[in-house]
């Protein structure tokens, strides 16, 4: 880490001595103020509950500057990779921090494409849910699993282990969520087929059936190929944070995956492309266009407790890039299947354009974030509702990969134990039973 020329001096005014605190440079973004010490010099803690004011962590893999709407990976913004690299290219990229050559690039895929499959065992372990399960629990419960079926690579201080863990998951995780879609449609699962592009097997092993041969159309696996692009990386997120602080332990990777996982299925995080394609659909059904005034004002009073899911982004106060990026792939699959009069999209304009104009989202800087477009092509797509968040799930796995292994080789690491301010009862004697 860099010094910073300036140092920041805390005071106190009740005549305690201040303190001076070291202050770091990033290679961009805002500096930090280093309070590593400040328990020990002082005896107090800061406060900073959601974590609004504080960098959890060092890190050199994704950059976002939420006032310009920039999105950086490794350097590299994110409409130079969705347009010109694809989403093993972009694997690649997290992991190693430099885009592959022609022969890097055809080892990696083919080393992906070796561990697609996975043991015919888990197919027992996925029978022990019920059919109408949350994809999102059985893939929890999938990736967690994973650290019984593939003991060799379950040691996180192990840089071999990891490295095979990663290509495990990144190889897996398609097979794990078309097979968590085919076990809750009732239909036999589909092996993959590595002759296919990543995101051509997973088309394939989600809608495929073993009666007739699937064809992969170019624009939908496209799609699908920018719609993991989007969602690989976005820094110290809610899950990315999980998977750092489960990972801190020293777990294993894929428990710390599993972690990961669990909580992006939160309607605030990754949970928010069902959320907001469920609203389009409620609004769709209570009339339509018609009713977007009225749906925008319940937003907007403050005790309806409705949001405009989809919008709106702790980091982002300017348009999502992800967004613009999900909107042009929108309209391709929408072309490509003929549905460019959906009812759906059509709302989603409507609700877009009031948005975009109103002062109460316009004031507080929400704009429409990756969400909000990518339940649209994925419905278009032919996915699940239910099935978005894994499929984001599927996409950011290589994140939480390059995050904890980041974080594994940091020297500066260590197991992640936040502190408190206690408000609760102070110390107090347990009373008999008879005098409670
Ligand atoms: N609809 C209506 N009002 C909103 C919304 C929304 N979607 N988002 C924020 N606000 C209001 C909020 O009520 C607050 O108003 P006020 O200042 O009057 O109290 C103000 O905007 C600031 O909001 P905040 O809650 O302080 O913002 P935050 O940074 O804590 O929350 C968020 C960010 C993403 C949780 C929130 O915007 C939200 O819940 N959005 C809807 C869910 C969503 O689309 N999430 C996907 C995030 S992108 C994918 C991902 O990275 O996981």
């Amino acid at each position: 880490m860099k010094l910073a020329d300036n140092k920041a001096t805390l005071s106190f005014s009740n005549g305690s001595p201040s303190v001076d605190l070291p202050v770091y440079q990033g290679s961009i973004g805002p500096d930090v103020v280093d309070i590593r010490k400040l328990y020990a010099q002082t005896g107090m803690f800061t406060y900073d509950p959601g974590f609004l004011s504080t960098a959890a962590c060092q890190s050199a893999i994704t950059y976002i500057d939420g006032d310009k709407g920039e999105l950086l990976y490794r350097g590299y913004p994110i409409e130079q990779l969705a347009t010109q690299c694809d989403y093993l290219d972009t694997c690649y990229l997290l992991l190693n921090g430099e885009l592959p050559n022609t022969s890097q690039r055809e080892d990696f895929h083919k080393l992906v494409i070796n561990h697609t499959m996975v043991h015919e065992q888990m197919q027992m372990f996925l029978r022990g849910f019920r059919r109408d399960a949350h994809p999102m629990a059985v893939l929890t419960g999938l990736v967690g699993a994973m650290s019984a079926f593939y003991h060799d690579s379950t040691d996180v201080h192990n840089a071999q282990h990891r490295e095979i863990a990663a290509i495990r998951l990144i190889a897996k995780m398609p097979t794990l969520v078309a097979m968590a879609h085919k076990y809750g449609a009732g239909q036999p699962y589909m092996y993959p087929q590595n002759n296919l592009s990543y995101a051509g097997n997973f088309l394939r092993m989600m809608f495929g059936t073993p009666c007739e041969e699937y064809k992969v159309s170019p624009v939908l696996e496209r799609a699908m190929d920018r719609i993991f692009i989007l969602h690989a990386d976005h820094e110290q997120n809610a899950s990315t944070s999980t998977v750092r602080l489960c990972g801190s332990s020293g777990t294993n990777p894929f428990a710390a995956i599993a972690a990961g996982v669990a909580c992006l299925w939160g309607p605030a995080h990754g949970g928010a492309n069902e959320a907001a394609l469920n609203m389009l659909e409620q609004i769709q059904h209570d009339g339509g266009v018609a009713k977007v005034g009225e749906f925008v004002a319940k937003v907007k009073d403050k005790n309806s407790g409705v949001k405009l899911m989809g919008f709106g982004h702790r980091v982002y106060k300017n348009y999502d890039p992800r967004a613009k990026l999900m909107q042009q792939t929108c309209n391709e699959v929408l072309d490509e299947l003929g549905l460019h009069n959906d009812p759906l999209f059509a709302l989603a304009k409507a609700l877009e354009k009031i948005a975009l104009e109103d002062d109460y989202f316009v004031s507080r800087k929400l704009y429409p974030n990756v969400d909000f477009y990518s339940g649209i092509v994925q419905r278009a797509i032919g996915i699940p509702v239910k099935l978005f968040t894994g499929v984001f799930a599927l996409a950011r796995t290589v994140g939480w990969i390059a995050q904890l292994n980041e974080m594994i080789g940091d020297p500066e690491y260590k197991i992640g134990r936040p502190r408190q301010l206690f408000t609760g009862a102070v110390r107090r004697d347990v009373q008999p039973i008879a005098k409670r």
